[in-house]
């Protein structure tokens, strides 16, 4: 029995000292935005989803893809179907082998899937010190704190380092990022886009727009699972309602 005792004891250290090695590998607590989507009542805000829309076009489409987002689903965020050609137009795909198998590029369509700034893993990493940007359409979903590790990451570069810690050449140091190193240059300076309905582009707004916007894209159906959501809800309520009005009077006669 002891000796049962004495191992869970160890087991329970083991898991504790491994716990803590992990913790100390992650990146600071996140914040935590008012997003729009908060809570049981939330909902996305198309504005601000067109905003992120703006920023990702603009500027971090030069780097990261977002390959399960089609063009024409953008209609969703608020672009009309002529902003929707345009922007599909602007960059070429391979187009469907010819009657001899030669495949040559066309411009890109409204029922493409978002094109990739880089044609291949590798050349996105050779483009980038060794580090290829990722794909951003499931990032808000891929990472702990989803929408908050967005924000919180692009709002997270820091010019005052702690003290021990070494930042590798081509490395910038970001406190929520793991390990604190990574090989995405700071982004988001003031007024970096000019927003189309007349928002100041500051740090902190273009950090909820594009977290925002990249949480569409992994999950745009969140309105309409909310709604459903609500109705089921009401539904059941009213159920209860008439099924305890129809038990009393079944058993009414009884007591
Ligand atoms: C100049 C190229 C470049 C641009 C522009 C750029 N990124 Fe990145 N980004 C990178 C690279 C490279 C990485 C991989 C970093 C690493 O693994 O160290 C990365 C990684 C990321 C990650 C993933 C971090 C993780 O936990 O793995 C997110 C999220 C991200 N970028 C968001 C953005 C957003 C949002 C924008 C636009 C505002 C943007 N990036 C613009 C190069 C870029």
């Amino acid at each position: 029995m002891r000796k049962l005792i004495l191992s869970a004891l160890v087991a329970t250290g083991l898991i504790g000292a491994s716990g803590a090695a992990l913790a100390s590998s992650e990146g600071a607590p996140l914040m935590k935005p008012e997003f729009s989507f908060n809570g049981f009542f939330g909902k996305y805000n198309q504005t601000q989803l067109k905003r992120g829309f703006e920023l990702f076009h603009q500027v971090c489409s030069n780097c990261h893809g977002l390959r399960l987002v089609a063009y024409r689903n953008l209609a969703d965020v608020g672009l009309t179907a002529d902003e929707i050609k345009a922007v599909a137009a602007e960059r070429d795909i391979d187009d469907a082998p010819n009657d001899e198998g030669i495949v040559s590029k066309r411009a890109g369509r409204p029922s493409d899937k978002y094109i990739s700034p880089f044609p291949n893993e590798k050349a996105a990493a050779a483009a980038n010190g060794g580090a290829a940007p990722p794909d951003l359409s499931l990032m808000a979903k891929a990472r702990v704190g989803g929408p908050n590790y967005i924000y919180s990451l692009m709002l997270g570069f820091s010019e005052e380092i702690p003290e021990h810690h070494v930042v590798p050449e081509g490395k910038f140091y970001n406190k929520y990022f793991p390990g604190g190193n990574i090989s995405m240059p700071p982004q988001l300076m003031e007024d970096l886009v000019t927003y189309s309905d007349g928002t100041k582009a500051t740090p902190e707004q273009m950090a909820v727009d594009i977290s925002a916007f990249l949480n569409w894209a992994a999950e745009p159906e969140l309105d309409a699972r909310k709604s459903l959501g609500l109705k089921v809800m009401v539904f059941l309520g009213v159920l209860t309602a008439l099924l305890y009005a129809l038990k009393r009077q079944i058993w009414k006669n009884i007591h």
